[in-house]
């Protein structure tokens, strides 16, 4: 696929008083790479990006992002006609398959959806076994890793079988969430329902009880969808490039999108939506004094970073961040909610930041997690539960990438090169023989 992709145009590497003439790549949108697939083998030499930062790693028709210009496209639609006009479940579709599904094609995998939403009974005694505070990705993670023993029919020919797994996965990770949840809190399990949508059956699943029925707001199924949706995927970041480094040794795809669920899990990733909530209780419950964290985000003796501004790749406004703020209102108010002191500290935060010199000459915007964790609040969701929320929202966009991964002609195992700058060869020292090092 990607030699299609090869333009006219060409570079030319002069190393070692040689010309290397490299081809180049543009993509549809006129992103342009250097092609040095053949780099090694014609000069000896590799190349080093730490951090991946200039680095593509495969060519996607998935999903189109530019960080300067703020545009985020899934399969060429904006992200925020998707975020207005969809339900989560559209979303996840045409995610997977490449197109908006028809009435009847959504109709369909909203059955397959219904269909698969039980797990299977014996799963259900793991959640006995964790301890009380085990941090709910950790549950997650574990849990979906060990589907692929009570569905191991998709081991022996994927391909084939993917439409069934990504339906099968899509309604399971939900259930799998819910119970964690329920557990965690000692509560009976609620069952999903056939007649309730996406959305409102997670929320059902979470929040319903024998002695008080959970009533479903639309407002709220609106705003989990628009979450969600704004989740989806976001090209080859973390834990989707760790989604495709594990299935590119040809793992299944339970496994595949349990160790992307762990890569999602790091405070610098999706684990950053807790982390704000936290940090803005801790300015709330500590006075207020929002500036003496701002003070200590630019103080470079100090580790301690704002959480919920930056990313690698937007040097602008995030387009997911704009489209949760107002959704942060409209959900407030929809809940009744006339005052939230978290809200107010985090309008007043994002108010300097953007006007101060250290974060403006470093490009460092509000990122998709400063306001989501306000919405999941004001829902009902623990805060140890946001980063299961991001990745129900961006489960959908793992398989995505999993699938073209797996059906691309050219496909190879990911392994990058190294510089080893290590200690030299030397002669081997037999124990009695060796000395302590000094520190
Ligand atoms: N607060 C204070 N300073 C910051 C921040 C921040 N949140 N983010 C970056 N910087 C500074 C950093 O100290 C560095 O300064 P200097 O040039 O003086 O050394 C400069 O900005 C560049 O930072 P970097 O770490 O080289 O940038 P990166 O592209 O490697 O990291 C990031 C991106 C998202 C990890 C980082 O901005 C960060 O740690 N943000 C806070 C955590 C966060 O909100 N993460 C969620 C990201 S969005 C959701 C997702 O992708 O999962």
């Amino acid at each position: 696929m990607i030699d299609d992709f090869i333009s006219d145009k060409k570079a030319e590497l002069i190393l070692d008083g040689k010309s290397y003439i490299l081809p180049i790549i543009e993509g549809t949108e006129g992103e342009k790479a250097i092609d040095i697939r053949s780099l090694r083998a014609k000069t000896g030499y590799v190349t080093i990006d730490s951090g991946y930062m200039n680095t593509g790693s495969c060519a996607s028709t998935i999903t189109f992002l530019d960080g300067e210009q703020s545009i985020l496209n899934y399969r060429g639609y904006d992200i925020a006609e998707l975020a207005e006009n969809c339900s989560f479940v559209e979303v996840a579709y045409l995610l997977v398959h490449g197109s908006l599904p028809t009435q009847a094609q959504l109709s369909e995998f909203s059955r397959l959806l219904g269909g698969f939403a039980l797990i299977h009974e014996d799963m259900i005694h793991f959640f006995d076994h964790f301890p009380p505070y085990a941090p709910p990705m950790s549950i997650l993670s574990s849990m979906v890793n060990s589907l692929c023993n009570f569905y191991p029919e998709m081991n022996d020919n994927p391909g084939e079988n993917i439409d069934m797994m990504a339906a099968r996965l899509i309604s399971k990770i939900r259930t799998i969430a819910a119970f964690s949840y329920k557990k965690s809190m000692g509560q009976p399990l609620v069952y999903p329902r056939h007649d309730y949508s996406y959305c409102a059956n997670f929320l059902n699943m979470m929040f319903h009880s024998p002695v008080k029925p959970y009533m479903v707001s639309d407002a709220v199924v609106a705003a989990l969808n628009k979450l969600l949706i704004l989740h989806a995927d976001h090209e080859q970041n973390c834990s989707t490039s760790t989604v495709r480094l594990v299935g590119s040794a040809r793992v299944n795809l339970y496994a595949s999108i349990s160790a992307g669920i762990n890569a999602l899990w790091g405070p610098l990733h999706g684990g950053a939506n807790q982390a704000v909530i936290e940090m803005l209780e801790e300015i709330f419950e500590s006075g207020g004094d929002y500036m003496k964290y701002i003070e200590r985000a630019k103080d470079p003796k100090d580790s301690f970073r704002l959480v919920g501004f930056g990313h690698r790749v937007y040097k602008s406004h995030d387009p997911r961040s704009r489209i949760i703020k107002n959704a942060c209102d409209q959900v407030l108010a929809s809940l009744g909610i006339t005052s939230d002191p978290l809200l107010d500290i985090a309008r007043e935060i994002e108010e300097v930041v953007l006007k101060d010199d250290y974060f403006v000459s470093r490009n460092l915007y509000p990122n998709v997690d400063f306001y989501s964790g306000i919405i999941y609040r004001a829902i009902g969701i623990p805060s140890n539960m946001f980063t299961v929320m991001f990745a129900l929202g961006r489960l959908p966009g793992w398989i995505a990438h999993w699938k073209e991964m797996w059906d691309d002609p050219n496909w190879r195992i990911g392994r990058p090169r190294q510089i080893y700058t290590g200690p030299k060869r030397r002669p081997f020292v037999p124990i009695s023989e060796r000395k302590e090092f000094a520190v």
